[in-house]
Parts: structure tokens; C-alpha cells; sequence
């Protein structure tokens, strides 16, 4: 029987390369920079049966169409905000996802950005090596605790639900959320209470962003929700970058109506290196490191591989996105 072929946009952790192996596929990896484009990819998803994408961008209504011959796509992410899901159902395609096992990564980014955030230690290490040693008076350059405090949550689902797991028991913190569905469980394990997005906006210490990337979500922060929070307040997003509008957030920033931001995404990504949130005193801002460990990427590439074997046998996907593709 002829072996099927995978190709991978990128180059990802040998685990999931070792299950394809051993299921007896093929694969090709692309492993230049730059990334490749939308078009390149294409004439690649031409010359294989399934593909793994690492972020790839443009995977609309054309690429569907155009490559309509894939068994499956298996995406190296939890996110599929830049896929085209019912373009993709329609022309027969499943994709899959790597759902949950990023869950801790990414809430522990969460909780790093509050931390480095709240205690200004970003802005510290910078001035040690401006050379600037200088804790000189007790009064200077302090931090705010986030023990005991506020946090809302906007998007309570399994990302935000860990994040408040380990603020509500290590920190004491109290957990609101605004959310479209109430989140039962979180409410009984957390005292999580559910509120409208005026009142987290006015009630939260930390604000933490764990929602999807949608039509309703693009946007959401701008300067009149800054001005609607506390001017202690710290913005944490490490969702998508859409969600909050970058220009009125530095203009918050600037004039302190909030005390300051962490961000894991920004849009667009990767950030103009001159881009002003590198250079302020109360933003942090990481190249979207979410998932970036060596525990969490081996088991995406786990997840991914399940998927592409699954797909390639016609099966249907241990992680689906589209589900409803295979009552085609
Ligand atoms: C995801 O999986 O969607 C993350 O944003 C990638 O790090």
C-alpha cells in the first residue's frame, strides 16, 4: 500500500515526528526561515495528504478549495481564530487541535506578565543595566501585591479556569469572570462568581483575558474600558492580540489611567521592534510564549500526530474542531 505523506510548515518536537514514524507516514518539514506564505504552502498541501500547520497563515475559502484533497489538518495550537472552519467543513476537510495540554503553559504566562507587572521588575532589570542600583529609599520604585486581590477573568474556559485554580489557592485572590455561559464548576471549586463586563471592569484588580479571538471579542479593550477600570489596575492578555485596541492602550499607559499591562500577544505579531510598549515603565511584553515550553510543545505534537493518524486512516480526529464534518 502507498505511504501516506504529512507536510509541516515548521519544525516541531521530535515526538511528534517519532508517532508518525511509527504509524508508517511520510512527512516533509519545512525548516527554513522565513515562514512560508500562504501560496508556498499551498504547492506543498498539493504534494502531500495531510498537513500539520504551525501557525500558518491564510488558511481561508481559497486554500480550502484548493486543497480539498486533504484528509486532514491537524493544527500545532489550541487557537483556530486564523482558520476557516466552514470553508474548511465544506469542502470535507476535518482539522484538529491540541486542546488542554497547554492549559498550564499558558496560565503560568498569565500569572508571570501579573507578576512581572505588579512588582515592576522588568522596568528594575532594565535600569540595573542602565546601571542604576537604586532601591535607595524605601518609598521608591514599589511594587503592589496581588495576594487577596481582585481578578477577573474574561473568558473563564479551561486556560482561565487554571489561571484561577492557582490565584484563588496560592494567592487567596477572588475570582469574578464574565463569560457567554455561566461556568458552574469554577463557581463551586472557586467561589467564582459571574458578572457583567461594566462591573469587571470597575470591580477587578487584575484583569486577565482568556477569551477567543471573534467578532465580538475584537476589540473589547479600548481607552473607555481602560477608564472604567481602577487606576491600580493591571491588563493581562494573553488570548489573541485582537482583543485590545494597542493605541489606546499606550495612550492608558501613558497617562496612567491604569497601572499597567502584560502582554503575551499583540497585534500584529511579531511587535514592531520600535514599538513604544517596549520602552514604558508599566508594560511587559512577551513574544507570545503561551505555549512555549518543552513539555507542553511535546504534547501538542503528540496531540497533532493523533490527529493526522486518525485523519489519514478516516477516522474520526481524538481532537476535532469541525466534528460536524464527518456526518458529511
Ligand atoms: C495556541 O495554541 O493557540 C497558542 O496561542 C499558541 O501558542
Amino acid at each position: 500500500m502507498e505511504r501516506k505523506k504529512v507536510f509541516i510548515n515548521k519544525i516541531i518536537p521530535e515526538l511528534g515526528l517519532r508517532l508518525l514514524d511509527e504509524a508508517g507516514i511520510d512527512y516533509t518539514v519545512w525548516k527554513e526561515k522565513p515562514v512560508l506564505d500562504r501560496d508556498q504552502a499551498i504547492l506543498f498541501c498539493k504534494g502531500h495528504d495531510a498537513f500539520i500547520s504551525a501557525g500558518q497563515s491564510g488558511l481561508d475559502a481559497d486554500f480550502f478549495k484548493q486543497c480539498s484533497h486533504l484528509k486532514v489538518v491537524a493544527l500545532h495550537s489550541v487557537g483556530f481564530d486564523g482558520v476557516d472552519i466552514s470553508a474548511a467543513t465544506a469542502q470535507g476537510v476535518p482539522i484538529g487541535n491540541t486542546p488542554n495540554v497547554l492549559n498550564r503553559a499558558t496560565a503560568e504566562t498569565a500569572l508571570l506578565l501579573m507578576l512581572t507587572v505588579a512588582r515592576k521588575a522588568l522596568f528594575l532589570h532594565k535600569k540595573i543595566q542602565k546601571g542604576e542600583w537604586a532601591i535607595s529609599q524605601p518609598t521608591q520604585d514599589l511594587g503592589v501585591d496581588i495576594a487577596g486581590k481582585t481578578l477577573g477573568i474574561v473568558g473563564l474556559g479551561r486556560i482561565g479556569t487554571e489561571l484561577a485554580r492557582m490565584c484563588a489557592k496560592s494567592w487567596g485572590m477572588k475570582i469574578i469572570y464574565h463569560n457567554r455561559s455561566q461556568n458552574e464548576e469554577a463557581e463551586q471549586e472557586l467561589g467564582a462568581k459571574l458578572v457583567s463586563f461594566e462591573e469587571l471592569l470597575a470591580q477587578s484588580d487584575i484583569i486577565s483575558v482568556h477569551t477567543a479571538l471573534t467578532e465580538e471579542t475584537k476589540g473589547m479593550f479600548g481607552y473607555e474600558q481602560f477608564k472604567k477600570m481602577k487606576s491600580s489596575a493591571i491588563f493581562v492578555n494573553t488570548a489573541r492580540g485582537g482583543v485590545h485596541r494597542e493605541e489606546e492602550l499606550i495612550r492608558a499607559l501613558n497617562e496612567n489611567v491604569i497601572w499597567g499591562a502584560g502582554l503575551d500577544v499583540t497585534n500584529p505579531e511579531p511587535m514592531n521592534p520600535d514599538n513604544p510598549l517596549l520602552e514604558m515603565e508599566n508594560a511587559v511584553v512577551f513574544p507570545h510564549i503561551g505555549s512555549s515550553t518543552f513539555e507542553t510543545r511535546n504534547e501538542m505534537a503528540r496531540c497533532a500526530a493523533e490527529n493526522i493518524i486518525a485523519g489519514l486512516k478516516g477516522e474520526r480526529l481524538p481532537y476535532p474542531v469541525n466534528p460536524e464534518v464527518f456526518g458529511k
